[in-house]
């Protein structure tokens, strides 16, 4: 039996990852965000506790499941592959993209990063992740996920002003109990 995004929107907690909460000081244009490839929900969540206005994205149709508790009027959920997302201009002050982005074809990321980039009001941040080569899921996973060198992701936020650019090697258990030997870039810029 394979393991799915519902066994993972399972698994993955109610804690907001670190990422999240690492950018969100940066943040001082306002408080409109957009949460690519959002998942079950967790950091868009958070964004709604902490007074943001919130877009979230994601293709994955058992998300409908996670929705009925939330209430808040400042919430969208568009059901959409994040290339497919009809992205506004000059709207967000703040998009994330934790984990989502190494699940997008390769090819799509310029456009989807220059899409991210005129969608963002001036001083507005982007916070994402990519994997890196080593990454051990380059094996196991080549085919489905994406992989990133510095020199790639550099290219991809040339427009953007860097404010933060970490990469970390170690190894980590996945979602799915799988111990792997992760290499993460973990990136915020700023428009
Ligand atoms: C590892 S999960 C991360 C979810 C959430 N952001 C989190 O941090 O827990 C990756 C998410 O990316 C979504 N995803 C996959 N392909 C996508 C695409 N083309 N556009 C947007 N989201 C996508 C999946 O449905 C899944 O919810």
């Amino acid at each position: 039996m394979s393991y799915t995004w519902v066994d993972y929107y399972k698994n993955r907690g109610t804690k907001p990852r670190s990422e999240l909460r690492e950018a969100l000081p940066y943040i001082t244009t306002g408080t409109n965000a957009l949460d690519l490839g959002c998942g079950a929900f967790v950091e868009s969540r958070y964004m709604l506790e902490k007074g943001f206005s919130v877009v979230a994205v994601d293709p994955e149709i058992s998300l409908s499941l996670y929705l009925d508790d939330i209430t808040n009027d400042n919430f969208t959920f568009e059901c959409v592959p994040v290339q497919n997302f009809d992205f506004p201009k000059n709207e967000f002050d703040f998009v994330c993209a934790n984990y989502s982005l190494p699940f997008v074809t390769k090819r799509k990321h310029r456009f989807i990063f220059d899409s991210i980039y005129e969608s963002l009001r001036p001083g507005g941040i982007f916070a994402f992740q990519l994997f890196g080569k080593y990454d051990q899921r380059n094996v196991w996973w080549r085919n489905s996920l994406c992989f990133h060198s510095e020199d790639e992701i550099m290219e991809l936020i040339s427009k953007f002003e860097l404010v933060d650019f970490d990469e970390a090697q170690h190894f980590t258990k996945l979602a799915g109990g799988k111990q792997n030997f992760s290499h993460v870039y973990r990136v915020i810029v700023k428009k």
